[in-house]
């Protein structure tokens, strides 16, 4: 079942999506080289908790902490730890709230100081795909024609699409239906509806579309090593278009 939100429930599931964007604002200013992943961790809880709020991620189907922290060739889910982050690495951060009895979902993937014009080509073409699909999530579309919008636009830059993990529908849970594939067929998956909030969030490999779980039971990375970038908005289908709840504003302003 999907779930159709009202204006009023959409307003609270932005406000939980614009403190998820300030936590990534945030989380910004202390990515650099030396820094340990476990640190950024413990920056975004304190702020999350400040703010009238809880970690969406910390336990969830027993997910040990606030951020999912995935370097270079991890996919997602790379849990906080001390590895220290260095220059050249790309860290995406995903971050989740609860507030008000729903959820905000927004992710990032950073720069850590120089990174070279490869990996700043992966993190450029990544973050616009998810635009190219925003673009199409419109009343009486489906999700296929998102996922193909975000399939054609990385693969005709060389990239591949990962297959098994997709965004979602958000609301009172983290995960809601409909699943929303980063690729797929015009006109296949389900109809998208006014009212309706979802997740776009392509997770887009350099190299060959293949990942593999790490034995951590969480961490996916790409199989054949190469490095991965994911970036994530939450929005909904209000008005006849796209609504974006959350920002990267807060991260990219000055
Ligand atoms: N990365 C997921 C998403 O954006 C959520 C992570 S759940 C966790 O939908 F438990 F791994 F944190
Ligand atoms: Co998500
Ligand atoms: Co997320």
């Amino acid at each position: 079942m999907i779930n159709i939100r009202t204006a009023e429930e959409i307003e609270i599931i932005r406000e939980c999506n614009l403190l998820v964007s300030k936590t990534l604002g945030l989380l910004k200013k202390h990515i650099k080289p030396g820094v340990k992943t476990v640190e950024l961790d413990k920056i975004a809880e304190e702020f999350i908790r400040d703010n009238n709020a809880e970690p969406g991620f910390l336990g969830y189907q027993g997910y040990p902490k606030t951020l999912c922290t995935s370097v270079n060739n991890q996919v997602v889910h790379g849990i906080p730890s001390d590895y220290v982050l260095a220059e050249g690495d790309i860290v995406s951060i995903d971050c989740g709230v609860k507030k008000n009895g729903y959820y905000g979902d927004t992710a990032y993937s950073f720069a850590v100081g120089a990174i070279g014009t490869d990996k700043e080509r992966l993190l450029r073409i990544t973050r616009e795909s998810l635009f190219e699909g925003i673009k199409v999530a419109l009343p009486g579309n489906r999700t296929g024609d998102i996922g193909f919008a975000v399939q054609q636009y990385c693969e005709n830059a060389g990239y591949s699409v990962v297959r098994e993990l997709v965004g979602h529908g958000l609301g009172k849970n983290l995960h809601e239906a409909p699943e929303v594939p980063n690729y797929g067929k015009r006109g296949k998956g389900h109809k998208l509806a006014e009212g309706m909030v979802i997740c776009i969030e392509p997770m887009i490999n350099m190299g060959r579309k293949e990942v593999i779980q790490e034995k951590d039971g969480w961490t996916i990375r790409t199989r054949d090593k190469m490095p991965s970038a994911h970036f994530e908005l939450a929005i909904a289908i209000q008005k006849g278009a796209p609504d974006i709840l959350s920002t990267f504003k807060y991260i990219e302003e000055e």
